[in-house]
């Protein structure tokens, strides 16, 4: 008999070590190293006969034929993935508990024109009809199967041949192969390896859901992520009710698109004109609010941010952002304490993103500056204004990137006017659009009020 091998590894972050110690060196987290069997025989590849019959080929003499993608009803899922599903292709859909993963990929199960096997190891058939029922009325082609030892799901599959392949959740997988615990690190390498090789076999699509710990990661950590094909990221807050569906890698598409759903009562429905939606719609002129263009991935978004100014009554005035980074306020509000002479150093600012969004894009930076002046002021900012550019230490105007699309975007929502950078290098020409210029500060708060 082989002698077992044991190695230990950390439970957060995947570190392979020789002994068990108290703390990673490598992430620092306490208490998360544990002993797991490995049931390696290796040997020198010198010794070792090769059966493999691959030989190095030249690029060129490479034929191959280009498998149609599968196309589920999901518009927004298919654009994701650069067009559709690609056959023999393994997905691992990430995100935190209860944000909607179960419901997606359900939803998409139970559209598909494919015969699809839906494989639950969280919930049971009839929590699962349940859901189906809530989602649709018609079930059309898709199979639950309950299970979660991988040699079993894979003597149901070779019974049943289905065309695509989903599994909730990698997390809940265990193989007879590894002797450790279901979730561990070294499960969660197997089994995924198991599923890589029955897909890349038979072509057959697999798509898996994985959970996120606290931290942002996707449990079982990184080696999950390097050994999938793409990795879609489902997020949002959970109180609020869109959810951003990206891609973080893919390698048959770009990891730019992204799509935008909006939790229902009866499943996740698709947003096609996000920009709609997070602009409230009343008419009423109220201060402290201002519109951004912004960009998610590809996307242009107009966003409403929300500022409020009033005098501190505790000594250390309070800053609070929602869906905006704080040092990034703080440096904004320094800027405007220095170059326009604003003195805001005892009053309390807090910021809010509408929609539960959270925003990278430091093209909002001079709606987030006309946002708190307003407030600041009390004086309302007129709703055909949007802004698009970021905002620099010296207080100048930056340019920022695709100043076009957010421009496009902004005429197709019925803005009179969008303030940019006059860096950014643009025809004005040919919009309906008022583009208005600014280098400094000063002059944004000269237009504006
Ligand atoms: P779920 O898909 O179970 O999350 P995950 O698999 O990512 O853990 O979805 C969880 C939440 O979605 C749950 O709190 C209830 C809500 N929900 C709706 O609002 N509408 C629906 O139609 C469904 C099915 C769920
Ligand atoms: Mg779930």
């Amino acid at each position: 008999m082989a002698k077992v091998k044991t190695s230990f590894y950390c439970q957060q972050c995947g570190a392979q070590y020789a002994k068990w110690q108290g703390q990673c060196s490598s992430c620092k987290a306490w208490n998360t190293i544990a002993e797991e069997v490995i049931s390696t025989d290796k040997k020198d590849w010198k010794t070792t006969k090769s059966k493999s019959k691959q030989k190095p080929i030249l690029v060129k003499d490479i034929k191959y034929q280009q498998e149609p993608r599968l196309l589920t009803q999901n518009k927004e899922f298919n654009n994701v993935l650069g067009g559709g599903i690609v056959p023999g292709s393994l997905t691992l859909l990430g995100g935190e508990p209860g944000i909607g993963k179960s419901t997606l990929l359900l939803q998409i199960a139970l559209q598909l024109p494919f015969k699809t096997l839906y494989v639950s190891g969280e919930e049971s058939q009839q929590q699962i009809k349940m859901r189906a029922e809530r989602i649709t009325t018609s079930f059309s082609n898709c199979y639950i199967l309950t299970e979660t030892k991988t040699q079993q799901i894979f003597k149901h599959i070779e019974n049943f041949e289905p065309e695509i392949v989903i599994i909730d959740s990698i997390q809940t997988l265990h193989s007879d192969y590894i002797e450790s615990s279901p979730g561990s690190i070294s499960q969660i390498r197997e089994c995924t390896s198991e599923l890589i090789k029955y897909a890349k076999e038979s072509q057959v699509p697999v798509i898996l859901i994985g959970h996120i710990t606290k931290e942002g990661s996707i449990a079982g950590p990184k080696i999950l992520e390097h050994m999938v094909d793409t990795v879609l990221q489902f997020e949002g807050d959970r109180n609020h009710v869109y959810r951003i569906l990206r891609a973080h890698k893919n390698r048959f598409g770009s990891t730019n698109e992204l799509g935008i759903y909006e939790m229902q009562g009866n499943g996740l429905r698709e947003v096609n004109n996000p920009s709609e939606i997070l602009i409230s719609s009343s008419k009423e002129n109220l201060s402290g609010t201002a519109i951004a263009a912004t960009l998610e991935g590809m996307r242009p978004l107009m966003i409403e941010i929300q500022a409020l100014v009033s005098t501190a009554v505790y000594g250390t005035p309070q800053r609070s952002t929602t869906g905006y980074h704080a040092k990034r306020l703080n440096m904004l509000l320094a800027v405007l304490e220095k170059r326009a002479g604003f003195r805001l150093g005892a009053k309390d600012v807090f910021l809010n993103i509408t929609g539960g969004i959270s925003v990278d894009d430091p093209a909002i930076d001079l709606a987030v500056i006309a946002a708190i002046l307003s407030s600041n002021e009390d004086i309302a900012i007129e709703k055909n204004i949007c802004f698009a550019a970021e905002v620099g230490l010296a207080g100048e105007i930056r340019p920022v990137t695709r100043i076009e699309q957010r421009i496009l975007e902004a005429e197709k929502l019925g803005f009179s006017y969008i303030l940019i950078s006059k860096e950014n290098k643009i025809a004005d020409k040919k919009y309906h659009i008022k583009i208005e210029k600014a280098g400094r500060i000063e002059e944004v708060i000269s237009f504006l009020f």
